[in-house]
């Protein structure tokens, strides 16, 4: 039986109503830096249970937790001298670090996949952050999409996907960022789990030091570590400049002022994250049954590198 999904507005009349179905068990939608989450109480195994469910996800792979700051992250978590650092530098921000899991941390063993670690993510989001002190527990929150289709950067993209599946959508408009978080392992040594909002430059000025890569396609621990990912139903090329007649141009730069989409024509490449999703949803609607999309090269620097893993697993062969 589908139920019906509440839009609420980011009010804090909108928030307080949210922060109540979460009380209750219930999963809602809510915006972030990054992309929407769906989230869910992360102490019960429940709701936690129904945030897979709504998603479909095949695997049970660990969700990350959304807390409101380093504090109340220490309650969950062990806080090892490094991620102190790093949350000191980058919290509230596009940081998800995997921490070793408090034994007393009272988390639902289906929000860690029964690791003895934890992900934590601390959001800027004005509205993710009051929803989070309205709540006072901890969230866990997948992208707010269907499992394999692409993450969601505004409110009526999470209906689109998820309406009926899920008791309400928070609607703060779109996010700022645009690409998930970045994901920082620290066993034994800092390692980089997945690019996203945050650039592996800025991690590596404030490390000092170059950071190792982690992902692993051939044996996933994230969803965003499968080949193929955020994928739309037109078939996608990557590092096009001359486009077939049957293509969808994406483009980036002025040097593709010709193309009917752009994710940034003057070539910003913060721009172009925050526009990817949707206009990767555009861009299918616009290609329709047999047609493709091709994307204009974007530079493997700050977060293009971000972007260029969500485009490859976009364009990769489909399971
Ligand atoms: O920006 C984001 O991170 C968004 C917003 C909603 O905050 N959330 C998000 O969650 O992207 P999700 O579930 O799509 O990605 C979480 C990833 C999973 O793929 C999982 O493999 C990894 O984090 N992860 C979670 N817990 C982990 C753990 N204990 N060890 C290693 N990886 C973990
Ligand atoms: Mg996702």
């Amino acid at each position: 039986m589908p139920m019906k999904t509440q839009i609420l507005d980011a009010t804090s009349d909108g928030i307080a109503a949210a922060a109540e179905i979460l009380r209750e068990g219930g999963l809602v939608a809510f915006p972030t830096e990054t992309v929407y989450g769906l989230g869910g109480d992360a102490r019960a195994d429940r709701a936690v249970a129904r945030i897979f469910d709504a998603k479909a996800r095949p695997h049970f792979n660990p969700l990350i937790v959304h807390l409101p700051d380093l504090e109340a992250a220490a309650l969950y978590a062990e806080i090892p001298d490094l991620a102190r650092t790093l949350a000191d530098a980058f919290w509230p921000g596009p940081l998800t670090m995997v921490l070793p899991l408090r034994p007393d941390a009272g988390l639902s063993p289906l929000v860690t996949a029964g690791l003895d670690t934890v992900a934590i993510r601390v959001p800027a989001h004005a509205t993710a952050r009051a929803l989070l002190r309205a709540f006072g527990g901890p969230l866990a929150a997948p992208s707010a999409n269907p499992s394999g289709r692409i993450s969601p950067t505004r409110a009526d993209h999470v209906m689109a996907g998820l309406s009926g599946r899920i008791e309400a959508v928070l609607d703060g408009g779109p996010c700022a960022v645009g690409v998930e978080s970045t994901i920082l392992g620290l066993e034994p040594g800092p390692v980089l789990l997945r690019p996203g909002g945050l650039p592996q430059e800025a991690l590596e000025a404030a490390l000092g030091q170059p950071l190792a890569s982690g992902g692993n396609a051939a044996k996933p621990n994230a969803p965003g570590q499968l080949a193929s990912h955020y994928a739309p139903e037109a078939r996608v090329r990557l590092g096009v400049t001359t486009p077939q007649p049957t293509e969808v141009w994406v483009g980036f730069g002025p040097d593709c002022a010709q193309a009917p989409l752009t994710l940034s024509a003057s070539g910003d490449l913060i721009e172009a994250a925050a526009n990817l999703f949707h206009i990767l949803r555009l861009a299918d609607a616009q290609a329709g049954a047999g047609a493709g999309i091709a994307f204009a090269p974007i530079p493997e620097q700050g977060l293009g590198r971000a972007i260029n893993d969500r485009l490859r697993r976009a364009a990769a062969p489909r399971p």
